[in-house]
């Protein structure tokens, strides 16, 4: 079974990015052929600075190698090193009703606040779709936003299917209903584009600054407190299991602490949580060269993998003549 998923580098990662997303794909290696890639093309949607998505391409991958992408397991690649997927985009786009792309909401959203749109906007989901369909996924992991990008590529995939004979692996989609949203420093969901994000690499300094900021109750210091909804409670029980939660909630029920010392707690459990992720880091970081190479290497992998379906592709449209 091929496991198929992609990143924006769009922005430092967070706990969200974390918890909701990359750690399963992290554990999924060893059970699936796992296919991760840097989707710099998408993220020229948000980033127009060419410096910077270049810098945030390498800090991704930095990311992705430090917390657990194995590319001895899986392939890792950045999307703009297999050109291929825009020609396939071209291809797919004539499969492509205009009215699928109208009812995307992620296009949709952006209109309704007032960005100003383009073509890259609008055509997003039939890049999406290349990725997923040129590499022949089953599964794709994502979170709830991502679905109707996922259908919409089995739309395309079923309509090119039709017209040329069983070519177009039809990919599903997989949720991980189980991890609820991670929430913010504010309480909405945590995201890049809210500003409200507790990064996984930030400096000791500046991440208990951030922490200090998370929105709590104002209660006495010496009432017990509710754990289920605060903001803090929320965000440590990701790093905490077994009797170490349990000594947690002990303390909010007990009384006696203030929220700032569950801050204190919640900043250390965290710097503990992602020591050996930090160190991995810190090698990668001195080492870019070798992350250039495992991107290079993943991106001749990936190209094999694609090559067959591709020329299928040629062939059945008479691109290939
Ligand atoms: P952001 O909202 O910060 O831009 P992305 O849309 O790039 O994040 O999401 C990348 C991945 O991380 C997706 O699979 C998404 O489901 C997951 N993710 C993002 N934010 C959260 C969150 N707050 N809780 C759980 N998962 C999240
Ligand atoms: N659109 C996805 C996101 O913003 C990123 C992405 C691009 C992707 N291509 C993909 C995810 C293919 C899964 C499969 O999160």
């Amino acid at each position: 079974m091929r496991v198929l998923t992609g990143i924006q580098p769009s922005g430092d990662l967070h706990i969200g990015n974390y918890f909701g997303s990359i750690k399963q794909m992290v554990e999924a290696q060893s059970q699936s052929q796992t296919f991760a890639f840097i989707a710099n093309y998408h993220a020229m949607t948000s980033v127009s600075d060419g410096k910077r998505l270049g810098e945030l391409t390498m800090q991704c991958a930095t990311d992705f190698l430090a917390l657990g992408i194995d590319p001895e397991k899986s392939v890792f690649w950045v999307q703009s090193d297999v050109k291929e997927v825009l020609e396939l985009y071209w291809i797919l786009s004539s499969f492509t009703p205009m009215g699928l792309l109208e009812r995307a909401h992620s296009y949709k959203d952006k209109t309704a606040k007032g960005f100003a749109t383009n073509h890259s906007l609008f055509s997003y989901p039939v890049l999406m779709a290349a990725d997923i369909l040129l590499f022949g996924s089953d599964v794709v992991p994502v979170g709830k936003d991502q679905i109707q990008h996922v259908e919409i590529a089995r739309d395309i995939a079923i309509k090119f299917n039709n017209q040329y004979g069983d070519i177009l692996t039809i990919p599903e989609f997989r949720v991980q209903e189980e991890v609820a949203t991670v929430p913010g420093i504010d309480g909405q969901k945590m995201s890049k584009s809210y500003g409200n994000i507790v990064n996984i690499f930030g400096q000791e300094k500046e991440q208990l600054k951030t922490i200090k900021k998370i929105v709590t109750e104002n209660v006495a210091l010496e009432e017990p407190k509710e754990f289920e909804n605060c903001n803090v409670y929320s965000m440590a029980k990701l790093f905490l299991e077994g009797e170490n939660l349990i000594a947690l909630q002990e303390r909010y029920k007990r009384g006696g602490e203030g929220h700032g010392h569950f801050k204190m707690y919640l900043a250390e459990v965290m710097w503990e949580y992602f020591r050996d992720f930090r160190e991995k880091r810190e090698y990668f970081e001195a080492h870019q060269d070798e992350v250039i190479e495992i991107l290079k290497a993943g991106a001749a992998k990936a190209r094999k993998i694609a090559l067959p379906t591709i020329e299928k592709i040629r062939s059945v449209t008479g691109i290939k003549y």
